[in-house]
C-alpha cells in the first residue's frame, strides 16, 4: 500500500488556470475543419465555429488559447486575415504541408472563438518576417478603444469595441523556425519589438512573452535574460517581459526521422515515452534556476506554451499535417506532465498543449462532421478542478518504480490542491503497465467526511476512434473513507482524480 501524505494545512502557490491552456496553429486541420468550418458549412456551427467541438472544449474550461502559431506565426501577416473574406489574400503555408491558406480565419474569427470558449487570449506576433510597425499596428488594431485609423478600420470590419489581449508573444522559436537567431540578436530585437506592444490607456494589461529556450538550451535562457530582464518598475506594472516560453516535446524514438508510432509501440517504448515526458521536471528546474537568479520574486512566468507527444503521422496522412492518434499512453503523459506543472506553479504560470484539435497530442479529433474525444481530453477534464486552486504538498511513500533500467519511472505520480471551498483534489497516475497500486491518502488534520473519484484506465494502446468513440472513457472510482484519510486502488495504466472534503 502506497501512502500519499497531503499537507492540507500549508497551502502553497495558486495553480494558474492558464497551466491548462491550449495551442491552436494554422497547421493541418487544427483550425480549418477542426474548430472552424465557416458559416456556410453543413456542420452545425455558430459564426463558423463548430458547435460540437466548442461544446466539448467548454467542458474543459479552456483558460487560454494561443494563436496563430508556432512556426506559422513568424510568417503570418495579420492584414491578410481581416476584411471581407472573399477578398482576403491567399498564401502558401510553407511550414505545414505547402497547402493554400485562404486566411478565412483571421483576427476577428480568433476573438470570436475565444468569446465562445470564454477563454483568455494569447496572440503570437511575427518577429521573424514582420516589422515593428506591423506588430505595433496589430496591437493597436486589436486593443485601442479611442480614435485612430486602426480602431476605425476594426470598426469598419465589424467590431467597434476593442478586444482584450491577455498575452502577446514576441516571436516564436526565434532560435529556429522563427528566424534562426542567436540569443544575443533575438534579445536585442525583443527589447525593441516589445517597446511597441503598446499599453493603451484603459486597455487591459497585455502580458508580454519572450521566445524562450527549446528543451535544455540554458544558453538561450541565460543570454535572453541577461539582455532583456528588467525588474518591474514601481511606476509600471511590468518590466520588459512577463513570461519566457519553453518548448518541449516528447518523442519516443531517437530522432525526428524515427519518432515512433502513436498506436504501435512496445512496453519498452511505453516506458521510454514516460521517462522522456518526466524530463519536463528537470527542464523546469534547469531554466527555473536561471530565472531565479534574475527574478527571485518570480514575477516572470515560465510559459510552457508548447508541450506534448510527437509521433510519426498516421499512415496515409499529409506529413505536414502532424495528425496522430492518442492512446492511454498519451493520457499518462498528460497526467504526469500536468502534475509536474501543478507542483511548479510558483514559476510555471502558463502551459499550452500542442495542439488543441487534430494536431499532435490533440484533445479532440475530427473527420468531416464526426468528432471524437481522446484519452488526453479526459485527463484535462478530470484535472480541471486544479485550476485556480492552491497547491498542496503531496508526498508519495512506499511506492516503487515501473519499467526497467534507464527507463524506470516512479509507479505513482501525483499532485494535490485545495479550492476556495476547502475541497481537496488529488490526481494520481499509475504508470505501471502490469501492477495495480493501492493508495491511501493521509492528511495533516483533515478527517474526510466525503470522497468521490473518477478513473480513466485501459490497456496502454487503447484509444478512441470515430467508430468506437468510448473505448477509453471516464468511470467512477470507488474511494473508501478510512477515518484519517481515504483509500482507493488504481489498476495498471490508469489516471484518477479524487475530490475529498
Ligand atoms: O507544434 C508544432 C510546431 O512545433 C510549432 O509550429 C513550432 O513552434 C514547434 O517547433
Amino acid at each position: 500500500m502506497a501512502v500519499i501524505r497531503i499537507r492540507e494545512q500549508a497551502p502553497g502557490a495558486r495553480i494558474a488556470p492558464e497551466i491548462y491552456g491550449h495551442f491552436s496553429e494554422h497547421l493541418g486541420r487544427c483550425i480549418y475543419g477542426g474548430v472552424y468550418v465557416g458559416e456556410g458549412s453543413d456542420i452545425p456551427n455558430v459564426n463558423g465555429m463548430r458547435s460540437d467541438v466548442v461544446a466539448a472544449l467548454k467542458e474543459l474550461r479552456v483558460p487560454v488559447l494561443r494563436w496563430p502559431g508556432g512556426c506559422f506565426a513568424d510568417e503570418y501577416h495579420w492584414r491578410d486575415g481581416i476584411g471581407p473574406r472573399a477578398a482576403r489574400k491567399k498564401m502558401v503555408n510553407t511550414h505545414w504541408g505547402g497547402v493554400t491558406e485562404d486566411n478565412s480565419f483571421g483576427t476577428h474569427e480568433y476573438f470570436e472563438l475565444c468569446r465562445q470558449l470564454g477563454c483568455k487570449t494569447y496572440v503570437n506576433g511575427n518577429v521573424g518576417s514582420g516589422t515593428v510597425r506591423e506588430m505595433s499596428e496589430w496591437v493597436e488594431y486589436m486593443t485601442f478603444g479611442g480614435v485612430s485609423p486602426l480602431a476605425a478600420e476594426r470598426a469598419a470590419n465589424g467590431h467597434a469595441a476593442p478586444w482584450r489581449v491577455d498575452y502577446f508573444g514576441v516571436g516564436n522559436e526565434s532560435w529556429g523556425c522563427g528566424g534562426n537567431m542567436t540569443p544575443e540578436y533575438y534579445a536585442n530585437l525583443y527589447r525593441r519589438y516589445q517597446t511597441y506592444v503598446r499599453q493603451y490607456d484603459g486597455a487591459a494589461p497585455i502580458l508580454k512573452i519572450a521566445s524562450g529556450p527549446n528543451d535544455d538550451d540554458a544558453d538561450w535562457t541565460e543570454n535572453v535574460l541577461k539582455t532583456c530582464f528588467r525588474a518591474p518598475q514601481p511606476a509600471q506594472a511590468h518590466g520588459f517581459m512577463d513570461g519566457l516560453s519553453l518548448h518541449y516535446y516528447t518523442l519516443p524514438g531517437g530522432d525526428w526521422q524515427h519518432k515512433g508510432s502513436a498506436t504501435g509501440f512496445t512496453a519498452a517504448e511505453y516506458y521510454t515515452t514516460l521517462r522522456k515526458a518526466l524530463r519536463m521536471e528537470e527542464l523546469i528546474a534547469l531554466h527555473g534556476a536561471i530565472l531565479d537568479r534574475y527574478d527571485p520574486e518570480k514575477h516572470i512566468g515560465l510559459m510552457v506554451d508548447e508541450w506534448g507527444t510527437w509521433y510519426d503521422v498516421e499512415p496515409g496522412t499529409n506529413p505536414g499535417f502532424l495528425y496522430q492518434q492518442n492512446t492511454m499512453r498519451d493520457a499518462l503523459v498528460a497526467a504526469a506532465t500536468l502534475n509536474i506543472f501543478n507542483r511548479h506553479c510558483d514559476r510555471v504560470k502558463m502551459a499550452c498543449i500542442a495542439q488543441m484539435v487534430n494536431v499532435l497530442q490533440a484533445v479532440v479529433l475530427t473527420e468531416g462532421p464526426k468528432m471524437v474525444l481522446t484519452p488526453t481530453y479526459h485527463v484535462f477534464k478530470m484535472y480541471r478542478e486544479h485550476q485556480g486552486a492552491a497547491l498542496l504538498d503531496a508526498a508519495v511513500e512506499g511506492a516503487g518504480t515501473a519499467g526497467e533500467g534507464a527507463d524506470a519511472v516512479p509507479q505513482l505520480h501525483v499532485s494535490a490542491s485545495r479550492d476556495a471551498q476547502g475541497t481537496v483534489t488529488v490526481t494520481a497516475a499509475n504508470l505501471s503497465l502490469t501492477a495495480p497500486c493501492e493508495a491511501e491518502l493521509r492528511f495533516d488534520a483533515l478527517a474526510p467526511a466525503k470522497a468521490a473519484g473518477t478513473l480513466l484506465t485501459g490497456e496502454a494502446h487503447a484509444h478512441n476512434t470515430f467508430e468506437a468513440p468510448d473505448t477509453v472513457a471516464e468511470q467512477p472510482l470507488p474511494v473508501t473513507l478510512t477515518g484519517a484519510g481515504a483509500a482507493f486502488t488504481l489498476p495498471p495504466c490508469a489516471v484518477a482524480a479524487v475530490r475529498i472534503c
